[in-house]
């Protein structure tokens, strides 16, 4: 089967706990000993493999989906998911494991302190995984055997002509050498924060943050900085594109939304321009709701 995407990440049932905790500073603080009452409690299907999967098979690509869960009923939840979204599971259920569970604690203000177990998503060999062809690979950050699993096909992947997209997380570029992935990325984003760390990783000098992603490889990156702009660059131009002022009701998801957006408008042929817009439609349609994926958008945009 050939599919247009095939994304590689995680997968984890996501709680969300709507707490009325105000912040300290950068702080959530819960007292040593107290029981806390939660005004909200609910339960998501969250990762950003998962999260982008759903993303681009809700606009119409043929979509796969490369992961590791566990049989437990968080498996089934997930499985479940990927079904009624019409997308192909690729990766591995393991036998006698926990899935991916993630706990997102929400302050009164709406920000959030995310504790995760990442359980099977860290194991996943190449062996496990089935074959295909794909016109897309999406990475998400994964780390462990899975992060080398997911080197070693973005790699096999790229000599038969599959473009990368890649949106790493500040964990991994902390943790791991990322260049040789750099190298064959057609399409890099990250969040502000995750770009400095990466050109200061890898000492990269000069006054624009764009220019110097550009000269680790990739050939679109673009940087996503919260509620202001966000910047891209192709090799030729800048771009520059203002979020709206909106109210955000809980963010998790909110990168996802936006990188899968912008990947799959350059998947359908848009411009750049274009597909930042449909980047920041997706994730001002994600942070108004709860949940990483409940409001992705559903259009046919193949
Ligand atoms: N407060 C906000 N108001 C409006 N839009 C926002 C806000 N926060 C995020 N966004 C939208 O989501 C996009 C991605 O957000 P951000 O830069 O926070 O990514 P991120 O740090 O990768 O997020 P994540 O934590 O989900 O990985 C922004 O470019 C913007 O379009
Ligand atoms: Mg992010």
């Amino acid at each position: 089967m050939r599919f247009d995407v095939v994304t590689f990440g995680s997968a984890v049932v996501d709680v969300f706990v709507d707490t009325d905790i105000a912040e300290k500073g950068k702080f959530m603080c819960y007292p040593v000993g107290a029981k806390i009452l939660l005004k909200n409690l609910k339960f998501d299907i969250g990762g950003g493999g998962t999260n982008t999967a759903v993303a681009f098979s809700r606009l119409g690509f043929k979509t796969g989906y490369i992961g590791k869960i566990g049989d437990d009923t968080d498996g089934q939840t997930i499985l479940k998911l990927l079904k009624k979204e019409k997308i192909k599971f690729l990766g591995k259920i393991k036998k006698n494991a926990i899935s991916g569970y993630s706990i997102i604690l929400d302050s009164r203000a709406h920000n959030r302190t995310i504790l995760t177990y990442k359980g099977v998503n860290e194991t996943l060999e190449l062996d496990e995984i089935k074959k295909f062809s794909t016109r897309w690979l999406y990475c998400s950050s994964f780390l462990g055997k899975s992060l080398e699993t997911q080197k070693k096909l973005a790699n096999i992947l790229a000599k038969k002509g599959t473009k990368i997209a890649f949106n790493p997380s500040l964990y991994l570029i902390k943790r791991t050498n990322l260049l040789p992935l750099l190298k064959i990325t057609e399409i890099l984003i990250m969040n502000k924060e995750e770009a400095e760390l990466l050109c200061k990783k890898n000492k990269v000098k000069g006054k624009n943050l764009l220019l110097r992603l550009h000269s680790l490889g990739p050939r679109i990156v673009v940087i996503t900085d919260k509620n202001n702009p966000i910047k891209c660059y192709d090799g030729k131009n800048k771009y520059s594109l203002k979020p709206n002022k909106i109210k955000v009701k809980e963010r998790t998801g909110a990168g996802d939304a936006f990188a899968s957006g912008f990947v799959a408008g350059q998947i359908a042929g848009k411009s750049i321009s274009e597909s930042l817009k449909l980047g920041l439609k997706e994730s001002e349609s994600v942070i108004r709701y709860f949940g990483a994926k409940n409001n992705l958008i559903r259009m046919k945009l193949k």
